[in-house]
């Protein structure tokens, strides 16, 4: 069966998909969902287990079966890196094994860190075992900085010099050798910090080489993935779905007003993470209602 994702780009609309680093946040995102008639991809990433309080792939996907909303929303499994944000060694495999057991609905494998060819061995992989059971799989071609715990160069300086952009002849040869379904890229975006000392700092503002995306997008020829959606400007987000982009990445922006309220109740944080998502499908992503239109297809 054709995924949302695919839907959604045959249709030049874009899937939101939001992470959840503390389990209380999911109810609230699955309500904003519901609430604002939209479909949307729950997330969980290696390191909001490892570095947050997510607690592990199984332990969301239990509360995904107490406040999952079927019609609405889907489990994903983001960022399973083969080499980690500190460089280590991660048994990609084995993880994703275990997602795809206890029912996620599609999984992401992140060889971003790898050579091309190894990055394309591990991809097929997650391949071969995500499509034997009709699973999409994600995966990441280029550099989307940003979880490092180590300094990087200037934003302004990544962005001229294209430092980390996804190579649109590399995008061609790694869809037809892997089979991947969407293609995480790199096009200026920026995941937000997640290192204690930075991870409430404000997430700067993100800017996309909408030409390059264009190349990329008729280089791959399959939807495009766009992570570190917090924070880029409205007119480049919508530029970005027009040009092949159908799933978009939300993680700190609910993360950081999660954290910030916690102090005061969990309740209260999780209103606040209702109120930001609901703005973030209404006014950043425009994407809230985008249930209807993929709803025609089914
Ligand atoms: P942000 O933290 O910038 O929202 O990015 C989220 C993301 O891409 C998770 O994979």
């Amino acid at each position: 069966m054709e995924s949302k994702v695919n839907i959604a780009w045959r249709k030049a609309t874009a899937i939101p998909g939001f992470n959840i680093p503390y389990r209380p946040m999911m109810a609230p995102v699955v309500q904003a969902l519901v609430d604002t008639r939209t479909f949307g991809l729950i997330m969980v990433a290696r390191l909001e287990w490892e570095k947050f309080q997510a607690g592990s792939l199984e332990e969301i996907a239990k509360e995904y079966s107490r406040v999952g909303q079927e019609g609405f929303t889907q489990l994903h499994l983001d960022h399973v890196p083969v080499i980690d944000e500190d460089g280590q060694k991660v048994d990609f495999l084995s993880i994703i094994k275990r997602a795809l057991d206890c029912g996620y609905d599609s999984v992401m494998v992140d060889g971003s860190r790898l050579p091309l060819k190894e990055n394309i061995w591990c991809t097929k992989k997650v391949v071969e075992m995500a499509h034997s059971i009709g699973k999409p799989v994600e995966a990441e071609l280029g550099a989307v900085f940003g979880h490092e715990p180590r300094p990087l160069p200037s934003y302004e300086e990544l962005f001229s010099s294209g430092q980390g952009f996804t190579d649109p002849e590399q995008a061609g040869i790694f869809v037809k050798e892997t089979g991947v379904d969407w293609l995480s890229v790199a096009i200026g975006n920026i995941h937000g910090a997640i290192s204690q000392a930075s991870s409430q700092q404000p997430k700067l503002q993100a800017r996309l080489d909408i030409e390059h995306l264009k190349k990329l997008q008729q280089a791959a020829g399959i939807p495009l993935v766009l992570h570190g959606g917090t924070g880029i400007k409205k007119e480049y987000i919508q530029s970005a779905i027009k040009n092949g982009t159908a799933k978009i990445n939300i993680a700190t922006a609910i993360r950081q007003v999660y954290q910030r309220w916690l102090d005061t109740s969990v309740s209260k944080a999780q209103q606040e993470v209702y109120h930001t998502a609901c703005r973030i499908l209404k006014d950043e992503l425009a994407l809230a209602g985008n249930l209807d239109l993929l709803r025609e297809e089914v």
